[in-house]
């Protein structure tokens, strides 16, 4: 680890690097280069996966596992890594949208995945940094002390140990009132995955790198998984973990997910700032935690502006990714002793119309393809809990959960529906506008180092002059679906503002559910 030590020790480092990716052990895995026969196949090695895979091999299943870029290159290795139940204010919501039972499932379905997470940390020995932590919900406003208010009625209804207090906390800021549920806990959630993958390779589970999935047939009592290389693999099952699932024919997933965008920054401070970790309730939204450095050194983590992909609305800025980061960066130096910045981060997460992830079956006609998305910001325990239905499923195995987060499931809200309405509108508007959109820049007016819509030779072209001045032009059209790409100055990278779809300034794709990368030009 670096330790914090930079140049200009109080800027921002110039390029991003999630603080868990740093600690990346060099150990890879070569790509898939033939064909091969498998019991299950499982697509992404983020928590979901890898939790799946390891409790498959474990009961005898054969398991191959495929990764499009690298293990844990995807969300797990981005988030700010909390193990809690506690997400937000979402129980008061959750009973009135499914009914006391199911929010109460969803709660014990949380503090068990917290449980086995730690179980596995104890039992195999993995060295992750794992630190029990009190989970606090914060508010600044009568209004945000009155959501702490309903959310904690909602507890007691489903029997949640929790507590509201006003006695002065240990933040550096006024706080009004605080929600905490004790016991949960945070960790380095790198250092576990690679931990778990290579429990599970003693197990016989097979790990392939850099082998993104192009296309999946069931066909009888099989699947079949084509890779972009044109490997086939055969599996009795297939599990699909890549995040937005990449074969969506029959789910009308991107209808009824919407991708966010999240930004984190990791100072280094003198000493340990707190005991907790903590998350507002009013907007915009920060989340804090610490860290600790493998030398003794301590870190904050603080976490928020959050946005839909590729455009400028939840929490009413209309900021570029750059000063985003520069917002984070101020808060934390306006409220801790920042020594030095360590570096910063963005994560995509998608939200589901009603918060539940979608974890089961594929379409109601796949009853040998499983998928798990869909958790919304909080996925160190919905992503166990993910892995550890899929494992079940997949064994047709009972799981008391198989209802609650099944992706077929018709409970919807009325609040839920005009959220699916405002979702598919908002993707209408960006299909239509952004194909009227006449940009009136030349490749001459961008600077190194820049990114933009200009026009070349009378057409749309996405241009980015790199740092050495060479220019990488693309044709901004979404692969997936057809919407126009926006440029993203914080990471360089070109991002589709209606399913969340990333592509590399040289249009190589980074997150779907496109497939294919962007026309070079
Ligand atoms: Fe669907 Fe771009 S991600 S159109």
């Amino acid at each position: 680890m670096s330790g914090g030590i930079l140049m200009c020790p109080l800027e921002l480092p110039k390029f991003t690097k999630s603080y868990w990716r740093k600690e990346r052990s060099n150990k890879t895995y070569p790509p898939l280069t033939e064909n091969l026969t498998t019991d299950v196949c499982i697509i992404g090695a983020g928590i979901a996966g890898v939790t799946a895979a390891y409790v498959l091999a474990n009961e005898g299943v054969t398991v191959h596992v495929i990764e499009g870029s690298k293990i844990v290159s995807g969300t797990t290795g981005f988030t700010t890594a909390k193990i809690t139940a506690q997400h937000g204010v979402i129980y008061d919501e959750l009973i009135q949208t499914f009914g006391k039972n199911e929010a109460s499932q969803y709660f014990d379905a949380n503090q068990k995945a917290r449980e086995q997470i730690k179980k596995w940390i104890d039992s195999l020995s993995i060295d992750c940094d794992f630190e029990e932590r009190h989970a606090v919900l914060y508010a600044q406003t009568p209004q945000g002390v009155e959501q702490l208010h309903t959310e904690k009625a909602a507890y007691d209804q489903l029997g949640i140990l929790g507590e509201l207090s006003t006695s002065k906390e240990e933040l550096p800021f006024p706080v009004s009132e605080t929600l905490t549920i004790p016991d949960q806990a945070q960790f380095h959630p790198v250092k576990y995955i690679n931990g778990l993958v290579k429990e599970a390779q003693k197990l016989g589970v097979t790990f392939y790198e850099d082998t993104r999935a192009k296309s999946l047939r069931e066909d009888d009592d099989e699947v079949f998984i084509e890779t972009m290389e044109g490997h086939i693999i055969k599996a009795k099952q297939a599990l699909v973990t890549s995040h937005f699932p990449f074969n969506d024919k029959e789910g009308f997933y991107f209808s009824r997910l919407s991708p966010q965008r999240s930004y984190a920054v990791c100072v280094r401070v003198p000493s340990e700032q707190m005991t907790g970790m903590y998350i507002n309730v009013e907007k915009p939204s920060r989340s804090i935690r610490t860290a600790k450095g493998d030398k003794g050194e301590s870190y904050v983590i603080v976490g928020g502006e959050g946005h839909k992909t590729g455009q400028h609305d939840d929490d009413s800025h209309d900021e570029s990714t750059v000063q985003r980061y520069e917002t984070l960066t101020q808060f934390a130096k306006q409220h801790f002793q920042v020594e030095s910045i360590d570096t910063h981060w963005s994560a995509q997460d998608y939200e589901t119309l009603d918060r539940l992830p979608y974890i089961g079956e594929m379409s109601s006609s796949s009853s040998h393809v499983f998928l798990a998305t869909g958790f919304s910001k909080w996925g160190m325990t919905n992503g166990t809990t993910a892995g550890l239905l899929l494992a079940d499923l997949a064994q047709n195995k009972f799981n008391p959960c198989k209802d609650l987060y099944s992706p077929t499931r018709s409970k919807i809200k009325k609040e839920d529906a005009k959220h699916f309405v405002k979702i598919n509108a908002n993707v209408a508007k960006e299909l239509v506008t952004g194909k009227f959109d006449r940009p009136t820049d030349s490749v001459d007016d961008l600077k190194n180092d820049e990114g933009r819509i200009v026009m070349v030779d009378n057409h749309k072209t996405g241009a980015y002059k790199d740092k050495n001045g060479q220019l990488h032009l693309v044709k901004p059209t979404c692969t997936h679906l057809g919407c126009d790409v926006h440029w993203n100055d914080g990471e360089r990278t070109w991002d589709c503002p209606c399913h969340g779809s990333r592509f590399s300034y040289k249009g190589e794709v980074l997150e779907g559910p496109a497939v294919k990368p962007l026309e070079r030009k």
